[in-house]
């Protein structure tokens, strides 16, 4: 995995909300990662933690305060010229939790997914546009019927359809979901999650998976990174994650999910983190390899703690 060429990489990553003359949100605080194209990468971490700040930071909602991001060979942290902006705008796509939201309620589910195409002028006809919305449609398993409808005739499994076919359509190498199907029954989340893998084996499509449910994420990812008051406390496979989670902050998530197995379940010891009380500084740690692709954010002495049996 480490020789191939990372589609994203993010370094030191900060995004600093000014609030007032005394007061900076620190919202994201020197977070590094990198995605690989045809993989997905599950951000996780509770409310608050920075999740979405990185997302729009990475499609340039924001300015990042510090840092360096590249994507697909371009440095995009600093200013954009119109070439590189309309590069990105194309070949990074979001999906957000409330696709209604984000879908104009008066305009036909086809002007909505070929919303993209008419703002970069990608086709020559209407013909050619009606096909490549029907493409999509397919792709994403809603009918060709389906492209005369309204919004607000679809159910929240088929809205998030819609946002997914949305996005599709720019042909992107990175999809940032942002926690893209947190708000849907459990049964229509799976039907979703196993949609994205279908398309990500056809298309070689990354994603970038947003979700504050540890479970949730470790059914979708290849890698995992772990967020935590806007700092990324561990990263490293799916594997690596759950078989061997060294830092306090995963374990207490890991240790949260229930067991399926009655027998396991009632084994199961919630282990509790207090930021606070630990005696742990997020600032005095360096992210330190423990082995793979896995690195934890820690001093050399927490992480002895840690690791030691
Ligand atoms: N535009 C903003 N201005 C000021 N503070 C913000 C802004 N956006 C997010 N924050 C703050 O940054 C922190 C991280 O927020 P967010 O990225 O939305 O977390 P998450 O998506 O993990 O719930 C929160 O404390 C939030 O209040
Ligand atoms: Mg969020």
């Amino acid at each position: 995995m480490d020789d191939r060429k990372p589609l994203l990489q993010v370094t030191h990553l900060k995004q600093y909300f000014r609030i007032n003359r005394k007061f900076t949100v620190k919202a994201v605080d020197d977070v590094s990662f990198e995605i690989y194209p045809g993989e997905t990468y599950g951000l996780v971490g509770e409310s608050g933690s920075g999740k979405s700040t990185i997302g729009r930071s990475l499609i340039r909602l924001y300015d990042p305060t510090e840092g360096k991001i590249i994507f697909n060979g371009m440095d995009i942290s600093g200013k954009l010229k119109s070439e590189e902006n309309r590069k990105l705008r194309t070949k990074m796509q979001m999906i957000f939790q409330d696709p209604m939201a984000s879908l104009n309620p008066r305009k036909k589910v086809i002007d909505l997914i070929a919303l993209g195409l008419d703002i970069h002028k990608s086709c020559s006809s209407a013909e050619e546009r009606k096909k490549r919305v029907y493409e999509i449609l397919d792709m994403v398993g809603l009918s060709h019927e389906h492209a005369n409808r309204y919004p607000h005739q679809f159910s929240g499994g088929q809205r998030q359809r819609i946002g997914i076919a949305r996005a599709l359509i720019m042909n992107p190498d990175l999809i940032i979901a942002d926690e893209a199907i947190s708000a849907l029954d459990v049964s229509i989340q799976a039907q979703v999650v196993n949609l994205m893998k279908e398309i990500q084996r056809k298309t070689n499509i990354a994603y970038l998976f947003i979700a504050h449910d540890l479970s949730m994420v470790k059914y979708i990812s290849d890698r995992i990174g772990v967020l935590h008051f806007g700092h990324l406390v561990e990263t490293g496979t799916t594997e690596e994650i759950f078989s061997n989670p060294v830092h306090p902050y995963t374990r207490s998530l890991i240790s949260a999910i229930p067991h399926p197995n009655p027998a396991a379940e009632r084994e199961r010891k919630a282990l509790s983190y207090d930021y606070a009380t630990s005696g742990i500084d997020y600032h005095q740690g360096t992210l330190r390899n423990v082995g793979g692709t896995h690195q934890v954010l820690a001093t050399e002495e927490e992480l002895q703690a840690w690791t030691a049996k």
